[in-house]
């Protein structure tokens, strides 16, 4: 999968992709990000890439011109990429929405700076604005760090197995279930019992039902519209924990 990322500020990527997952992504060749300074299109002396608000306030607002043409030769190079904007206004990012950009071929983020983006750039270049939670960062930097983290961990072969982002929290709308490693005993604290058992199918039950109290006692609202098995209702049940998950709105096969 291919990101295009658009910024005043290429060398805060330089990190990110050089240690761990993502580094081992970009040298499998299962992403290749390429950075593009927004400074490079803009055609005054000066290399200005933002202006003073019309209507006058506070700050300086970053000009149509130079992000506009940036993106108009990014697409021109390759297959079209959906474009996303990264700012507060936007549709809040979340597990799904991070599934869906990894079924794209070729992602495009725009990183805004200063109090934002001319609005006519959202209007005529955007596909679509992602805020990555309500509270306001400096620049879009982060949030595009944010987005390509969560959505090369979905892409095939990008972590170890499929499995582990597929038991990830949000994965199924439950959170994870707490997990433990050696020692077996710390500060008082012993590990479950069961988790020693070798039995697989028993820890998997057990895990399930961890998933579900964790959920019920952190994020209650993620439950909605969560589909369970018979079996796992029965687990449920047996743990006496199905008429609140239920009423949780989690919905039985
Ligand atoms: C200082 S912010 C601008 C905030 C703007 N004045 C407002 O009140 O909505 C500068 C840039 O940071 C990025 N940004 C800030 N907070 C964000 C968030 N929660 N999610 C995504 N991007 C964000 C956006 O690209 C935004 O254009």
């Amino acid at each position: 999968m291919l990101f295009d990322i658009l910024t005043i500020f290429p060398e805060l990527f330089r990190s990110p992709f050089e240690e761990g997952i993502l580094r081992r992504a970009v040298a499998a060749g299962k992403i290749r990000v390429n950075l593009h300074n927004i400074r490079d299109y803009a055609t005054d002396r000066h290399r200005m890439t933002d202006d003073r608000p019309f209507g006058g306030g506070e700050g300086m607002i970053m000009k149509p011109e130079p992000l506009a043409a940036a993106l108009d030769d990014v697409q021109s190079k390759g297959e079209r990429g959906r474009v996303v904007l990264l700012s507060p206004r936007g549709e809040r990012y979340d597990q799904k929405t991070a599934a869906r950009f990894a079924a794209c071929a070729r992602l495009i983020l725009v990183c805004g700076r200063y109090e934002g983006v001319d609005e006519r750039i959202a209007r005529c270049c955007i596909d679509e604005e992602i805020s990555i939670g309500d509270y306001i960062l400096t620049g879009g930097e982060l949030g595009a760090m944010v987005i390509v983290d969560s959505v090369a961990r979905l892409i095939p072969g990008v972590l170890g197995s499929e499995h582990s982002a597929r038991n990830d929290t949000f994965s199924r709308g439950l959170l994870k279930h707490p997990q433990y490693t050696r020692p077996r005993e710390f500060r008082g604290m012993e590990v479950p019992e069961l988790l020693l058992s070798g039995d697989h199918a028993a820890i998997e039950r057990y895990r399930f039902v961890q998933s579900v109290r964790e959920t019920l006692r952190r994020r209650p609202d993620l439950l909605a519209g969560v589909r369970i098995t018979r079996t796992e209702q029965k687990l449920l049940q047996k743990a006496g924990l199905l008429e609140e998950a239920t009423a949780a709105g989690m919905i039985h096969e």
